[in-house]
Parts: C-alpha cells; sequence; structure tokens
C-alpha cells in the first residue's frame, strides 16, 4: 500500500446475478489510484459499470472482490458500521436525481449529514453559511420541491460539501437539467472545488466537462482507461 494516494485499488471485481441466475462481470481486474486534490471524470457508455464503480468507492456497495484502500485504510476488511462511518466523515455524494428529502426544508437537508455527531446549532450556522456562497441564502425554509431543478442541485451539492469531505464523487450530476443551467452549475461547481482543493470523481456523458478534469478515464471493458496520457 502507497500511502500517498488517498484511494488505491487493485484487482476489482464485481459481478451481478441476472434473473436466470447468470453471472454478470461488470468490472474485472480494474486498478486505480487517486491522488488528493485532484479532479478525475469518468466518460463511458450506457451500462458500462460507471455508477457500480463510482457506488464501491463511495463506500455505498461492499459486494466486490479486490483490495481497496482509502485513506490507508482496508476498506475490503470493514464492517458497515465502519463502512458508513468512514462515508460519513469523508465522502460526499451528488446524484444525477439530487435525492432531496421532500419533507425537509433546504436548511434541513443540507444539515442532515452532520446531525449524527455535532451540535445543532453549529451544524446551522455551517449550512447557512454554505447555502449563502451557494446563492440560496433565501431559500432556507423552503420545501426542495418548490425550488428550481438548478436550485435543488445547488442544495444537493451544498449538503455533499457539509461534512468538508476528503472526497466528492458526482455522478452525471447535471444530466436532469436544461443546458444552460447545467453549465451554470457545473462552472460553479468546478470552480467551488478548485478555489478549495479538493478530491473530485465526476462522471458525465459531457465530453466538455470531462475535458475539465486534471486526469480523463473511460470505461470500456469493465476496467478504467486512462485518456489523457
Ligand atoms: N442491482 C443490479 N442487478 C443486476 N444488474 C445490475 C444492477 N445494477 C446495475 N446492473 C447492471 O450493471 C451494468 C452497469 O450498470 P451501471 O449503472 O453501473 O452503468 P452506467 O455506466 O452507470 O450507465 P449509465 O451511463 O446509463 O448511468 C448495467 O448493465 C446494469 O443493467
Ligand atoms: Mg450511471
Amino acid at each position: 500500500m502507497n500511502n500517498k494516494y488517498l484511494l488505491e485499488i487493485t484487482n476489482l471485481c464485481k459481478n451481478y446475478t441476472n434473473e436466470n441466475n447468470l453471472k454478470i462481470e461488470i468490472i474485472k481486474n480494474l486498478n486505480f489510484t487517486l491522488n488528493q486534490n485532484t479532479k478525475v471524470s469518468i466518460v463511458g457508455p450506457s451500462g458500462s459499470g460507471k455508477t457500480t464503480f463510482l457506488n464501491i468507492i463511495g463506500l455505498l456497495d461492499s459486494e466486490y472482490d479486490g483490495n481497496f484502500y482509502f485513506k490507508n485504510k482496508d476498506i475490503s476488511s470493514c464492517s458497515k458500521d465502519e463502512m458508513n462511518k468512514t462515508r460519513g466523515l469523508s465522502i460526499g455524494f451528488i446524484h444525477q436525481f439530487f435525492h432531496l428529502i421532500p419533507e425537509l426544508t433546504v436548511i434541513e437537508n443540507v444539515m442532515l449529514p452532520l446531525l449524527i455527531n455535532k451540535n445543532e446549532k453549529k451544524t446551522y450556522e455551517i449550512s447557512k453559511k454554505l447555502l449563502l456562497e451557494f446563492g440560496l441564502d433565501e431559500r432556507i425554509n423552503y420545501k426542495p420541491l418548490k425550488l428550481s431543478g438548478g436550485e435543488q442541485q445547488r442544495v444537493a451539492i451544498a449538503r455533499s460539501l457539509v461534512n468538508d469531505p476528503d472526497l466528492i464523487l458526482a455522478d452525471e450530476m447535471t444530466g436532469n437539467l436544461d443546458e444552460d443551467t447545467a453549465n451554470n452549475i457545473f462552472k460553479f461547481f468546478i470552480n467551488y472545488i478548485e478555489q478549495k482543493n479538493k478530491t473530485l470523481v465526476y462522471v458525465t456523458h459531457n465530453k466538455i466537462y470531462s475535458l475539465l478534469a486534471d486526469e480523463i478515464y473511460q470505461f470500456k471493458n469493465k476496467k478504467l482507461h486512462i485518456v489523457n496520457e
């Protein structure tokens, strides 16, 4: 294990079983390393395995074979509880469909990842500051469904950053927005990531967005292939 990496994966294999009980290989002998303060994009055809891979490195899926170290911790030997704790402390996830909780207000959605281990007043202040930076200070008491798609995605981005994560994962985060809104959100998001020196892995179908990464990978033939080398 080379401890300069934030994340190091070797020989990752992931299979699903289909309805006929046949094994389908999605990821086979994949190797991947991620440096701190790096932006990585992943492109590739629909169904190639991008989300499957992101769910594994986001500690949402533990059903795989291979070696996986995150912040020098051997994830493949962690319990579910340890994985959940590590994810809560260190990882922020942004999804295509925002995944906001409709019953909660904007600020409650953003506060959610922190409520487990921090006091509520402090959590409220941190969340409010983020929402101000994201131009949403006048919306903090709205329910998500009263917001536009772009505003909802900014809330989801704020929520992914509220725990000051070591790693941010974004899965086709602008895929559900119109082109202008998508461009604005993506530009804003990338600027924020660069300013704060964050580490980001993002999946996108948009070639222009993918080119803004430091390293570009294509998911093909069950593996990641570096594009810009
Ligand atoms: N729970 C599951 N059970 C069985 N097969 C699955 C499951 N989840 C995903 N798959 C299959 O695994 C393959 C990879 O899916 P994945 O969602 O990772 O693709 P993707 O590259 O993210 O595609 P897209 O660009 O459309 O989001 C697909 O063929 C999909 O049908
Ligand atoms: Mg996907």
